[in-house]
Order: C-alpha cells, then structure tokens, then sequence
C-alpha cells in the first residue's frame, strides 16, 4: 500500500525543516519527502493549506483500562487520541487493578495492538498497588517495555522508597514521570485556593502543594541521576524551578495541559465538576508563566492528562466531583488556538512539543520526525479550519470537559499510524 500527500506544510522538528512538500508512505514507512512526486499511489491525499506533523505522542493519558471501562476502554482512548491527532499514547497506571507488574503490562501491550488505533506504551507504577509501601518489579516492567514509571493520581511521599525507585529507573534506562502534589498539604481542597475558591465556598488547593514536590524531586532526581519528568505543572514556582534545574543541567523535563495554559479560575462559570482536576486551574500569573515557559522551551512538553469519568461522577458541585477532564480531542485545536494562532509558539514548537520531544523522553528513534525512513505516524492538521467543541462528538466515552461549546481554530483532518489512515475528519 502506498500513500501520497502532496502539498503539504510539512514541519520536521528533528531537522528542523519547514516548506512545502509531498510524501510517499509505503507500508508503515515514510519513504520519500520532495518537492515533488511523481510516483503512483493507491491513495493521494491533498494537504494543501494544511500542516503535516509528526503523530502527536501524548505522554499523559488515562484509558482506565482493565476495570474501569465504564468510563474509557483501549478502544474508545484509542479512537479519541486518532481522531485528535494523537498516535501514541503513554498509559498511566492507575487501572483496576494498577498496573505494577511485568504480566499485567505485556497484557495491556497485546491487548492495544488488537483492540486500539494508535500506539499505547503502559506506564508501570512505582509502588505495588500505588499504595505507597512496596517498589513494584520496576525491573519487569521495563522488560516489558514500560519507557517510564508513574504513580501518577498521587505522589510517591516516602522519598526514601522514591529514591530507590529512582535508583533501579536510572539502572533500567527508563524515566520517573512525576505527579506533584503533596497529599499531607491538601487538606480537602477542590480547586486552587483564590478568592474565587472563598466566594463559591469551596476548599482550595495553594500552589506550593505542587511546588514543595517538584523541588524534592528535582533534588532526587540529582542525587540518583535518573530522567524525571514532571507531568501537569500547573504554577509560576514550577517553571521558576524546572528553570533552574535545566541551568543546573539536570535531566528534568516538564509538561503542561492545555486546560493549564488556556483556562484561569475566572473561567470557572459555575461550581461544576467539569471545572475540577488535579492540579486544578490556577490563577493569571500562573498562566502567564507556563506559557513563557513553553515558549522559551523551559516547558518541554504538551500533554493531555486525559481522564475520562462518567457523566454521573461529573455532573456534580466540584466539592462532590471526581478529578479530571478528558483532553484526546481538545488538545491540538487549543494548543493552535491559544499558543499558535496568537504566536506564543511558532508552529515548528508545536511540533516539538506535541511530538519530538515526547519521543524523545520516551527513546523512540524512529518517531517525532517527518523523515525518509521513520515511521509513518503522522497528522494531517488544517490551521484555518474553525469549528466549535460540542462534547457530545466525542469518540471517547467521557464527555467531561470544560471547553463544551468554545471556538477554536485548527482541527486534525487526517491520522495516519503506521501508515494506516484511522482517521479522516468527515465535515470537510
Ligand atoms: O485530574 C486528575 N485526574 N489528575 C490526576 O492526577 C489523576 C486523574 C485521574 O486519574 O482521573
Ligand atoms: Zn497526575
Ligand atoms: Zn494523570
């Protein structure tokens, strides 16, 4: 099978190179990138006006599955992160039951390869159970592929057991991914802690319960060495320390969410959960300074933290609310929109940060590129197309999201993994 794209504004954040030109994907690979060719295809797709880019890897999703496929299965996370441009995806752990061994890990691998579009690499947990207590078979699970380890939905607090989690990572090759957030700090909070948490009534959520974690596990992260990424930074302090952990030459990396650099607490219209997550949206100055992170390239990464719940856990005052917000289908059109089209990114940034930096963190060599000879992972993404977000389009099951009804401009109009078209955008 051979596919041709002709005319696309193809961006290759590997090379860095920027221009107009066709591509010929033959079987799973890319095999040509010119300006013009002139071979036959069984498939032509035009991509003029559009942008061609390297498959979005989303670091950070939750496809709750085994045991909470009532909210998101391998197959509906996986038609969501095709139809938002997205064609690998790193699992996060937190299932029923959490994902903590070498067996339960090969088993979501050949599971995904039947039953899901696009690319999932399991993320194992750090700790047996996530309870905190015993280290998983960190060993194991990087023998099944796990690229990283996570206790994501929690922090490891014990920095003693951390740390020798750290140790056996680092021995493995494989990263920590970092949910900060120090549990003993919370104190029932449900949403950041401003005046608009105290004139809703509702417990907040201060900056530094993120913060304290992120310079702990900067500093574990120096003592022992390993790759840590930080997921969701969500406050000014963060970007201040991931700032001075990369000038210290650290090997720290950073993502943020698109609620996080699109959404202020003066967005929360009404105490509804589809407003709650962890962290939770933050204030102006925050804001502010995840996006100059991103664009002086501080923050590395954009990734969703996809969690899908049901319309029963959400649909409920934020104090009632379970945390999360589904993200797969919102991530690229906000991403254009708020960075892009108002050019706080540049769209080679996008590129680097929805895609060759993820894979590089994750040490895919053959994907984040648009090259002769990577693997044909990649999205069709029009920059002019506007449309407005109605959750009830979405493929995944969860339809919880606080960006029901926005005008974004950029829409995903093809995804092709492993040079497989397994999306095409029908309103055009
Ligand atoms: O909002 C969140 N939802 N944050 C997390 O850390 C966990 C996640 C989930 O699993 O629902
Ligand atoms: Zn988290
Ligand atoms: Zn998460």
């Amino acid at each position: 099978m051979k596919t041709l794209i002709q005319n696309g504004h193809v961006l290759d954040p590997e090379s860095k190179t920027e221009g107009i030109y066709d591509i010929l994907v033959e079987g799973k690979k890319i095999v040509k990138v010119a300006e013009h060719i002139a071979d036959a295809a069984d498939k032509v797709i035009d991509a003029k006006g559009c942008f061609v880019m390297p498959g979005f890897i989303d670091l950070h999703v939750h496809l709750r599955d085994p045991g909470l496929e009532y909210k998101e299965t391998l197959k509906t996370g996986g038609d969501a992160a095709a139809r938002g441009g997205v064609t690998t995806i790193c699992a996060m752990p937190n299932t029923k039951p959490v994902i903590d061994t070498e067996e339960k890990v090969r088993q979501v691998h050949e599971r995904a390869k039947k039953e899901s579009k696009v690319h999932v690499i399991q993320l194992g947990a750090i700790t047996v159970g996530q309870a905190g207590e015993e280290l998983a078979d960190i060993v194991g699970m990087a023998k099944a592929g796990c690229h990283a380890i996570s206790e994501d939905g929690k922090s490891v607090m014990n920095a003693s057991l951390y740390r020798k989690a750290m140790k056996i990572a680092k021995e493995q090759g494989i990263a920590i991914f970092a949910h900060c957030e120090d549990i003993t700090m919370v104190e029932g909070g449900v949403m950041h802690a401003d005046k608009k948490a105290e004139t809703l009534g509702l417990k907040g959520i201060t900056n530094a319960v993120e913060d304290v974690i992120v310079a702990r596990d900067i500093l574990l992260a120096k003592e022992t060495g390993v790759r840590l990424h930080l997921c969701h930074c969500s406050t000014e302090d963060s970007v201040k320390l991931v700032r001075a952990a990369k000038k210290e030459g650290l090997p720290v990396t950073a993502e943020v969410c698109p609620h996080h650099f699109t959404m202020t607490t003066g967005d929360i219209t009404e105490d509804h959960g589809n407003f709650k997550m962890n962290p939770p949206l933050r204030g102006k100055s925050d804001v502010e300074a995840l996006k100059a992170g991103l664009k002086e390239d501080i923050m590395d990464v954009i990734a969703t933290d996809h969690a899908p719940h049901s319309e029963e856990e959400k649909n409920k005052s934020m104090k009632e609310a379970m945390f999360g917000i589904v993200g797969l289908e919102t991530m690229a059109s906000l991403t254009y929109t708020e960075l892009v089209d108002t050019g706080v990114l540049t769209p080679m940034q996008m590129a680097e940060k929805t895609s060759y930096y993820p894979a590089k963190i994750l040490g895919l060599q053959d994907k984040g590129a648009v090259s002769e000879g990577k693997i044909a992972d990649l999205v069709i993404f029009d920059p002019n197309r506007e449309y407005i977000i109605d959750k009830n389009t979405f493929f995944s099951k969860g339809k919880n999201t606080p960006f029901d009804g926005w005008k974004v401009k950029g829409d995903v109009r093809y995804t092709l993994v492993d040079g497989t078209i397994v999306y095409e955008n029908t309103s055009y």
